[in-house]
């Protein structure tokens, strides 16, 4: 299945290596010196040996950037599907023996030499494909959102602990954590440049990012090709995608929500698929800090990927692919965070080999990645039921979506 998204998304997938270190800022200098300690037992300046779960759009396109970057290579992949799986091991001339297809084709590939996994399936299978690879040894490099429930998002924070003891690395791949303009108007939210935090939006409209496709929704295998308008399998559109707001919306508040009440429905797409088109919720987070939420997936005409907070002195304004600004008593000017699609992934692939590189284990982007994700997963629940829900009562609850794999081809 493929995505939608707007073009400005799309661009920039043909980096060449001056841009990308360019684009990696200071992360990207660990490419150039190189510890001349062996990385995993390999030569000094060998590759980082990667295998892939999740051979379609996203893979893809994460594995050029991959080996753009110079200090990998893919010798792995895995997708449910066998033709995916091919068409990925052909691209990247992977050897016929380690393509792997079913449901435990990743488990095939985690047996193999492989020094690290980069997980870009569906969200569903996340918390499984990340944490057996941590299990297995390897270095892990996953796609946000990391889980579609509670039980997934709690895997990932004992697989990212149990990852920095056995110092291995974990990092989830999230574009505006790894922007100079998101951190340092962040940075100065948190050293009190807005004095008090009253309240604020965080917004995510676009169109139907995966079309409104025909299919037959009651076999597991078509559900899994259409997984992006599967509500169990992607989590629904505030999991899937809206995560990217409401990730920076608990970045700049520097909380988790202590309960949510919300709306949401299906009204304008169409298709066979069962997630909904819009979703609405106001959060309460500690010190009576309040967020609304909107997002929509149809339609035309209008996309942003925003958060807005307001204190007693000023506003932090944030735009995925846009501005990024500081204004009031003490003012950022911020700038524009331009080709952020790319150039966030380009800035993680560089910390991701720093990281395994120069020993850096302390796996910083588990915690908030589990935080902001668990925040996705109190709105749907709140909107879902219709009544104000708790943080601690969806924590409680410990809900987990269900797939029937039954059947599907091991
Ligand atoms: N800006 C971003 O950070 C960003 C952008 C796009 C996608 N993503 C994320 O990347 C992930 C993949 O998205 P995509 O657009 O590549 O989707 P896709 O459908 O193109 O690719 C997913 C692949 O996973 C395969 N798959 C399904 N079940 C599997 C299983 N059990 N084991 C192995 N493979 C399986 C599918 O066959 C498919 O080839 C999603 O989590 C998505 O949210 C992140």
């Amino acid at each position: 299945m493929s995505r939608n998204s707007g073009a400005k998304q799309r661009a920039g997938a043909t980096l060449g290596r001056r841009d990308f270190l360019a684009a990696a800022g200071a992360a990207a200098v660990s490419v150039t010196i190189l510890s001349p300690k062996t990385v995993r037992g390999a030569e000094a300046n060998s590759k980082i040996e990667l295998g892939l779960i999740g051979c379609g759009g996203r893979g893809n396109w994460i594995a050029d950037l991959f080996t753009k970057h110079g200090g990998f290579k893919f010798v792995a992949g895995a997708d449910y599907f066998e033709d995916k799986a091919k068409g990925f091991g052909d691209r990247l001339q992977i050897e016929a023996s380690r393509r792997y297809s079913g449901l435990n084709g990743y488990k095939k590939l985690l047996e193999g030499k492989l020094d690290a996994v980069v997980v870009e399936s569906p969200p569903f299978f996340h918390p499984e494909h990340a944490a057996a690879g941590a299990e297995a040894g390897k270095h892990v490099y996953v796609a946000k959102p990391i889980a579609v429930d509670v039980p997934g998002c709690l895997l990932h924070a004992e697989a990212g602990k149990k990852a920095t003891e056995k110092k291995l690395v974990y990092l989830v791949d999230f574009q505006t954590r790894a922007n100079a303009l998101y951190q340092e108007a962040i940075k100065r939210v948190h050293n009190g440049d807005l004095g008090k935090l009253v309240n604020g939006e965080a917004v995510y409209y676009c169109g139907d990012t995966w079309g409104n496709p025909d299919y037959n929704n009651t076999n597991a295998e078509e559900r899994l090709r259409h997984w992006g308008v599967d509500k169990v399998l992607s989590g629904d559109i505030i999991t899937e995608q809206n995560i990217h707001a409401l990730d920076v919306a608990t970045w700049v508040i520097d909380e988790a929500p202590l309960r949510a009440i919300g709306s949401y429905g299906r009204k304008a797409r169409s298709g066979s698929g069962d997630v909904n088109d819009h979703f609405g919720a106001v959060y309460n987070f500690p010190n009576d800090v309040v967020l609304m939420f909107s997002s929509k997936q149809y339609g035309q005409g209008y996309d942003d990927i925003g958060c807005r907070m307001f204190g007693a002195r000023g506003t932090i304004d944030t735009h995925y692919g846009g501005g990024v600004s500081i204004r009031g008593a003490v003012a950022y000017k911020g700038g524009n965070t331009g080709n952020i699609f790319t150039d966030g992934v380009v800035t993680n692939i560089a910390t991701f080999h720093d990281c395994i590189t120069n020993k850096k284990f302390e796996n910083t982007t588990v915690a908030p990645s589990v935080r902001s994700n668990l925040t996705t997963v109190l709105g749907r629940t709140a909107c879902y039921k219709g009544t104000a829900v708790t943080w601690d009562e969806m924590m409680k609850a410990n809900e987990k979506l269900e797939f029937d794999m039954k059947a599907l081809k091991a």
